[in-house]
């Protein structure tokens, strides 16, 4: 099976697959390629250095947002992947390139949805007191980290904890649940049905 990564950034999760399409768990499967929306991502080096094909297509060569979705949807398309991943991809979809991957692309979004969509979600779980957090893995839908919740992992907020003692738990958390759902996805034992995830036939 293909995938094709969707990054902007560090591209830790990025890794996670890469390494997990490795050791096997994630079966039959290679990273066709991984396209940035930024040249200097770092996700891109670890790329190459895994001998995966990179792209970065730049928001400030086209004139609008559709001409960009376009050009993405048409860069993606020609690796034919059975699954597109969001890792860390800093970028609002329109509902087009939403719809052209329905029930094929994935995100995971770090905080327990449906609680704190959009950015800071980390120092906001700690400013609101919150004992625990976490990260969903979704599938994209138009509605901005709306999409069905496939799976969550819960982390521990200490008191004493700074906003990267958080997020460096949350991540670690991320590195494992992610590359499970992207084999759930593509062993077909994973799908959205009627805007609901459905595992093993059954609702999630
Ligand atoms: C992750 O925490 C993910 O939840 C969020 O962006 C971050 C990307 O990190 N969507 P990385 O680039 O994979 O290290």
């Amino acid at each position: 099976y293909n995938i094709v990564v969707l990054i902007s950034g560090n591209g830790s999760n990025l890794q996670a697959i890469i390494d997990n399409c490795v050791n096997g768990v994630i079966k039959n499967s290679c990273i066709a390629a991984v396209i940035s929306n930024k040249a200097d991502a770092y996700g891109l080096q670890r790329a190459q250095l895994a001998n995966i094909e990179t792209a970065s297509i730049a928001v400030s060569d086209y004139a609008n947002h559709q001409d960009y979705d376009q050009a993405l949807i048409k860069k993606i398309d020609a690796y034919q992947p059975d699954v597109i991943v969001l890792a860390g991809f800093m970028r609002i979809l329109s509902s087009e390139f939403v719809n052209h991957y329905q029930g094929k692309m994935l995100n995971i979004h770090p905080s327990l949805l449906p609680k704190y969509a959009g950015l800071n979600t980390h120092q906001r779980a700690i400013d609101a007191g919150d004992s625990e957090h976490g990260t969903s893995v979704h599938f994209v839908t138009e509605e901005l980290d709306g999409g069905p919740v496939i799976l969550q992992a819960k982390v521990p907020i200490f008191t004493t904890d700074s906003v990267d003692d958080v997020i460096d738990r949350v991540q670690r958390q991320e590195h494992s649940i992610y590359p499970l759902v992207i084999q759930w996805l593509l062993s077909q034992r994973l799908s959205m049905q009627n805007g609901s995830a459905v595992l093993d036939g059954n609702q999630l």
